[in-house]
């Protein structure tokens, strides 16, 4: 029986920003509360350097050492938080998309001087459109940056969020004094270095006197800044929070540890517990007796010796265990994994029982796919891990005629992993590789060539998307077969793609097939 107490105590969540926002640091922070680290930079090590970011060999092996950062999981105050780790770097934001499948709420690290930046708003987009759970994290007060009210306004803007600020700054840069706790009615005074570990000082009325004791001539400022709140947001609710209506914000310093107790306390209070999923038949609920889960991500062994792999399962419902049968939805056979592995403090174990909201990684020698569905025999697919159509086209060549068969296992297995889409002419039989990022292509080279001792090498394509399409008119459907027979491609898994070579032909083809209906992304 899932235990009611274990599945309401979990809170499974990602840090999301764009590069340099304070992600890394932030987490290491949270991961100190938890004691699940000792002492700072232990995740930081663990980071793709940004010096890195040219070199793709370097970014390649960091993310293999990064495994271990994948999921960090800790306990605080009889919580059990776990942080899935999303790769800041743009050519990987795919792998982001999927584990924010995975999570059940999200924090967004914003630089107080840079503001709103690209990749953050492309991540939150994603969230938004699943309603997830989103709390606003204002980094670097610690420096000079944009006025608190025109941030506000920019990520109501730019991010389509409504914002409820639940702390607020007592100046900035060098001028910060702290951040009065509008959610705790509290004060903490800013001390640059100081660790705030205090549960700050209680005032329940702003216009206490007591006040000036504290901030001097700020105190008047904080009271108008606080009222301006007050008249300009609403007052903030939970529920609304939880349906992805409204974001509280939290301002602060990672860096410094300043405002990140604040939001601990926070989340843990009001951030969601592990929630059910849709699938293809029906939606399953955490509490449910039988254990369901699904694969969200697959990373390779970077041991060149060792081509096993670790996939990761999200516990939807019910309690996974070791040694049991379950059923690989997608293959429709039964598997039992001896060794386990659960994520806590940045430390793999082995566990005998995971809960819904939890992570485990299964040794893989090859089985798995991402959103492979796992259960206890009932037949379902959990929904919500689409392919999207890919950026970047090239053809893939077989560089080494002696090996095709590595070079198609290879392909096969990296494809599988997520590392890239394939998509093959249904005329031509010639195979197109789609990424949504330019340093996937060297990375497939390099990997096919270490892990699968297969040479490949590329051709140039004009291609701008694939679209997945339907249709209920099957005299249209047969027509635009036979018409565009040269530009239609099956994906992984034998579904029709329309390689649009422009947005011209894509707008063409959807005006002379009026009942056709083109998809980006391959779950619609
Ligand atoms: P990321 O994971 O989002 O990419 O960001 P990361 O935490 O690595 O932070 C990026 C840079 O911003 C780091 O500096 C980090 O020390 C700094 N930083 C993070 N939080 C704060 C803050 O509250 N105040 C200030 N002033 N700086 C902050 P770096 O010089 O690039 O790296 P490092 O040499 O410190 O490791």
């Amino acid at each position: 029986m899932v235990s009611k107490k274990e599945i309401a105590r979990r809170r499974t969540f990602a840090i999301v920003s764009h590069p340099d926002a304070g992600k890394t640091t932030l987490t290491e922070k949270l991961l100190l509360y938890g004691g699940a680290i000792q002492v700072a930079g232990a995740v930081k090590s663990n980071k793709i350097k940004k010096t890195a970011t040219s070199d793709w060999m370097e970014i390649e092996r960091q993310r293999g050492i990064s495994v271990a950062t994948s999921v960090m999981g800790f306990e605080y105050q009889d919580t059990k938080i776990n942080i899935l780790d999303t790769p800041g770097h743009q050519d990987f934001a795919e792998d982001t998309f999927r584990t924010l499948t995975a999570v059940d709420s999200v924090v967004v690290v914003i630089d107080v001087a840079k503001g709103v930046e690209p990749q953050t708003e492309k991540l939150v987009k994603v969230c938004r459109m699943r309603n997830t759970p989103m709390m606003v994290f204002i980094n670097k007060l610690d420096r000079e940056g944009k006025d608190a009210f025109e941030l506000l306004d920019e990520i109501e803007q730019k991010l389509e969020l409504n914002v409820i600020p639940l702390s607020w700054p007592v100046g900035m840069g060098k001028n910060f004094k702290g951040v009065y706790n509008i959610y705790y009615k509290n004060l903490h005074l800013f001390t640059p270095g100081k660790q705030v570990v205090e549960a700050g000082i209680r005032f329940d009325d702003i216009r206490d006197p007591g006040l000036e004791d504290y901030l001097g001539d700020d105190a008047e400022r904080l009271r108008e800044e606080i009222d301006l709140v007050k008249g300009v947001y609403p007052a903030f609710s939970k529920a609304d929070y939880l349906s992805g209506k409204v974001s509280p914000v939290f301002f602060g310093s990672a860096l410094n540890n300043f405002g990140v107790k604040e939001l601990l306390d926070v989340f843990v209070e009001i951030a969601p517990p592990p929630q059910g999923r849709e699938s293809d038949v029906r939606f399953v609920q955490p509490d449910e007796e039988a254990f369901t889960g699904f694969v969200f991500k697959i990373h390779a062994n970077m041991d060149p010796n060792h081509r096993d792999r670790i996939a990761f399962v999200r516990v939807v419902s019910g309690v996974f265990r070791r040694n049991t049968n379950y059923l690989h939805v997608r293959q429709n056979r039964k598997i039992k994994f001896a060794s386990p592995t659960a994520f806590m403090a940045q430390k793999k174990s082995v566990v005998d029982a995971v809960y819904p909201g939890d992570i485990v990684g299964l040794h893989d020698t090859g089985n798995f796919k991402i959103g492979d569905t796992l259960t206890e025999g009932e037949i379902l697919h959990f929904k919500g891990i689409p392919s999207f159509s890919p950026e970047l086209f090239r053809y893939v060549v077989n560089a080494d005629p002696m090996r095709a068969k590595q070079l198609a296992k290879g392909i096969d297995q990296l494809m599988d992993e997520g590392v890239a889409q394939l998509f093959t002419g249904k005329q031509s039989g010639r195979k197109i590789i789609g990424t949504v990022g330019a340093l996937q292509f060297e990375v497939i080279q390099y990997r096919l060539e270490h892990e699968y001792n297969a040479k490949c090498r590329y051709e140039p394509i004009t291609l701008y998307k694939t679209a997945w399409f339907v249709s209920d008119n099957k005299e249209q459907l047969e027509d635009f077969r036979m018409r565009k027979r040269n530009q239609i491609a099956v994906d992984k898994e034998g579904r029709e793609v329309f390689l649009a070579d422009s947005p011209f032909a894509l707008q063409m083809a959807q005006e002379k097939y009026p009942d056709i209906r083109f998809y980006f992304t391959s779950e619609f």
